[in-house]
């Protein structure tokens, strides 16, 4: 494990949906020792750190984003120890963890909510947002458009309404309160002194509320958030916050402050920009989003991801760009979710292993650092007939076998149905074949995850468009200490002969990843033959 606190700029992530991953005691549930039999898995793919979703005791409303204890582990999941062991056994395979801290809601099922709305006077009343009326903090958005009709539910018990910008399960604390304030400090720090390497901070922008505003990323939500961060730096040097806002970039610019916030922040904006890209076949959008993202402080770093266990939203589009996304990538009203598309990477780009791994080609050179969600690296499919978000989270492919070798328990008691679509099914999407096949996806995601190891360039590069004479290819450098690196990615279905114009002096570039069907240089011009969808890395 690299002991440089700034380990997160070049790192490698992957999601864990701890369920989906590993029944170990055959009840249909994945849990943490069935996680920590798979570890050695993460030291084959070459991943630097996980990030596990939420594993606390909760009644599952929103899949556990619905806390109930902060302290503990859901039975479903195994106990406490269980989860040490899993740390213990990540960090001496040198896997740095993450875990998912929910600061903004409880669930309504946890203690402080069910005191709460005893009464008006019960000391933990304060912890909540409560109002007389519905009517405060009017034309606030509302997130679970699909479900919620409004960010107000009335408690019968109290005659008052109480505030939640998600689900009505899923109460907001009140951070006006300084008892709540401690509260999550105290949480943050029982983490961090079992050992965990740090948090995916969930929904961050919506701590505080103000009349007048969007109650969305205001003053004295940062102020809290450096606050956190100050005990970090103060006690867990080289623990990591990764904020999950899902703005504008320069919206998210504040949330890493002076360096003083967050360590790292998804980039969704770029998202669904890739996916526009890859169908439209031309680059255009991707480089307006990333000539209007600020420049962040040294020490911290963007996350990119394709997928994740959400929609793929569509939030940071514009109306246009939305019903675009919408016809292109979800025709069927099923595969639509709130402002989103339900769906996985692999049934996303038609199956298609060019369209697969240019994306991840996109993915993996473009500034920040990637996050891999579970099953993408091996093109899972989805099942948009289970609700929610939940055809998105099913159970990780391990073999042919009759549970697909994620539990020994009769496949109808999985927590979920294995995908069995023609595609999708184990039999033609498993761990073990994808492993034994030197062509498969699984190995070109290795081979791209080992790339980044050997070279910072990646994780540390300066990021400029290369001057090429076509958008239809996304190219660009990444420059860092002497080192150049120059991604291309032909987004077409067809083949494309480019020029780009090399800054000089150059040396003779090596081809680090994919391949072109023509290289050749004259000066400082170098002209490159992709084939349809290919992508090549050259190193100067
Ligand atoms: C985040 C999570 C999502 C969850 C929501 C509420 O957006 O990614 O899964 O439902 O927060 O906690």
């Amino acid at each position: 494990m690299s002991g440089s606190p700034l380990w997160y700029k070049n790192a490698v992530f992957y999601q864990v949906y701890v369920r989906a991953f590993c029944d170990s005691n055959r009840d249909g549930h994945g849990d943490f020792p069935g996680l920590t039999s798979k570890l050695d898995y993460f030291a084959e793919l070459g991943v630097d750190c996980l990030w596990i979703m939420p594993m606390y005791p909760s009644p599952l409303n929103d899949d556990g984003y619905d806390i109930a204890d902060y302290y503990d582990i859901h039975p479903d999941y195994g106990t406490l120890d269980d989860f040490k062991t899993f740390l213990h056994e990540a960090h001496r395979r040198g896997l740095r963890v993450i875990t998912d801290l929910v600061l903004n809601h409880t669930s309504d099922q946890h203690p402080w909510f069910q005191q709460a709305r005893k009464s008006k006077d019960n000391p933990y009343r304060d912890y909540y947002v409560w109002s007389d009326s519905d009517q405060k903090y009017q034309g606030v958005r509302i997130i679970f458009l699909d479900v919620e009709k409004s960010n107000w539910s009335f408690d019968e018990t109290t005659g008052q309404y109480y505030w939640h910008r998600f689900y009505a399960s899923q109460p907001d604390l009140n951070y006006d309160n300084p008892a709540v304030r401690e509260e999550m400090k105290n949480v943050v720090r029982f983490w961090l002194d079992l050992g965990v390497d740090g948090f995916r901070a969930d929904a961050v922008p919506y701590l505080f509320e103000r009349e007048g505003t969007s109650c969305e990323n205001l003053p004295e939500t940062h102020a809290y958030l450096k606050e956190l961060r100050a005990l970090i730096d103060h006690r867990y040097p080289g623990r990591v916050l990764l904020c999950e806002a899902n703005m504008w970039p320069e919206d998210v610019r504040a949330y890493f402050g002076e360096g003083d916030e967050f360590h790292m922040g998804f980039h969704f904006p770029i998202m669904p920009r890739i996916f526009m890209a890859i169908k439209k076949g031309d680059a255009a959008d991707m480089i307006d989003i990333l000539n209007r993202t600020p420049e962040i402080p040294e020490t911290c770093q963007w996350v990119t991801f394709l997928r994740n266990h959400d929609e793929l939203t569509l939030e940071m589009v514009t109306e246009e760009e939305r019903q675009w996304m919408w016809e292109q990538y979800a025709p069927e009203p099923r595969m639509r979710l709130n402002l989103g598309i339900r769906r996985r990477l692999a049934p996303l780009l038609d199956n298609d292993r060019r369209k697969i791994e240019l994306a991840n080609s996109l993915l993996f050179t473009l500034p920040g650092s990637p996050i891999l969600y579970y099953g993408d690296e091996i093109g899972m499919g989805d099942n948009i007939w289970l609700p929610d978000r939940n055809g998105v989270r099913t159970p990780m492919q391990w073999d042919d076998g009759p549970a697909a070798g994620f539990s020994t328990a009769p496949p109808d008691r999985l927590y979920a149905p294995i995908i069995d679509s023609p595609a999708y099914n184990p039999a033609r999407v498993n761990v073990a074949a994808a492993r034994s096949d030197p062509a498969s996806l699984f190995h070109t995601i290795r081979r791209m995850i080992a790339a980044r190891k050997q070279h910072n360039v990646f994780g540390w590069g300066a990021f400029s468009w290369a001057d090429c004479d076509t958008t239809a290819v996304a190219a660009f450098w990444r420059e860092h200490e002497g080192a150049r690196l120059l991604s291309l990615n032909n987004l077409r279905d067809e083949t494309q002969t480019i020029t780009v114009k090399l800054p000089l002096p150059s040396r003779a570039p090596k081809t680090l990843l994919g391949q072109a069907e023509q290289l050749s240089r004259t000066g400082n011009h170098l002209r490159v033959r992709l084939a349809p969808l290919q992508f090549i890395w050259l190193l100067f």
